[in-house]
């Protein structure tokens, strides 16, 4: 699996505390089947204490330690760019990192809101060739209450991460819902951990894989597993199903399953 999402660099946010946690969780990746990680590091404008060529640097010690130690694991750049008007503008002066220097960018809502200017962001994005995807929506108060509303931004040219763990219920029942029912109408396009520590919420993601096994096909799984995320690493367009608008007895059927998942662990 390839995950597009990981706190893993230490000293730049709430992730990773030193090298050795770093290493530690490097270790998990593998032991998980996971072997290329995209290093995301949250970029909140005003909030950030480390400059573009500072992370870089910590990314190429990494890989050195990775290399001494022998972990067969590649990581990549990027960041997890908190919304804003200005972010466009920050993203096109290199200021915040597109994942790998592609045209791919994860980009994370407000947990509580949805402001007006999302769809702006987005336009303005698409509008210079770059392709927002959307970090953890199902986390989003708004988007459990209405999922639809990924329904439009999908349309417009987003995409969106899952995190693993919300198929295990990590972050409550209602969240593991979402999730559900945006894997069974096509609007999730990738996978990842969001792993910040080698301890709560690290690389162990093997029996979220296994749900997530239990929702979607075989192929699908592999797009999100390794496809897509692979696409985004080598700057490739990727290939999307039409997203299906949730109508309300799909909500309730899909609770239902959620449910059931559950009672099965
Ligand atoms: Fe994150």
């Amino acid at each position: 699996m390839i995950d597009l999402h990981s706190h893993i660099i230490s000293g730049v946010d709430d992730g990773s505390e030193d090298i050795e946690m770093s290493l530690e969780i490097a270790k998990l990746y593998v032991e998980n089947g996971i072997d290329k990680v995209v290093c995301t590091p949250h970029y909140i404008e005003g909030a950030i204490s480390y400059t573009p060529e500072e992370l870089k640097i910590k990314i190429e010690e990494l890989k050195k330690e990775l290399f001494q130690a022998t972990i067969p694991l590649e990581i990549y750049p990027g960041n997890e760019i908190y919304i804003n008007p200005s972010i466009v503008g920050k993203i096109l002066e290199v200021q915040a990192l597109t994942i790998n220097n592609s045209r791919y960018t994860l980009i994370e809502l407000p947990m509580n809101d949805m402001p007006i200017y999302v769809k702006d962001v987005i336009y303005e994005l698409r509008l210079k060739g770059i392709r927002p995807i959307i970090a953890h929506p199902e986390r989003n108060s708004r988007v459990v209450n209405d999922p639809n509303i990924l329904y439009e931004l999908i349309n417009m040219g987003a995409l969106v991460q899952l995190n693993l763990p919300s198929l295990g219920g990590m972050y409550g029942d209602r969240v593991r819902d979402t999730g559900m029912k945006l894997l069974q109408h096509n609007m999730v396009h990738f996978v990842g951990t969001d792993t910040h520590t080698n301890r709560r919420r690290s690389p162990k993601v093997g029996k979220f894989l296994d749900i997530l096994s239990t929702i979607v096909t075989d192929k699908d799984f592999e797009a999100l597993t390794i496809g897509n995320p692979q696409s985004v690493l080598d700057n490739k367009e990727i290939e999307i199903k039409p997203p299906i608008k949730i109508k309300k007895k799909d909500i309730k059927l899909s609770s239902l399953i959620g449910l059931f998942t559950a009672f099965q662990q």
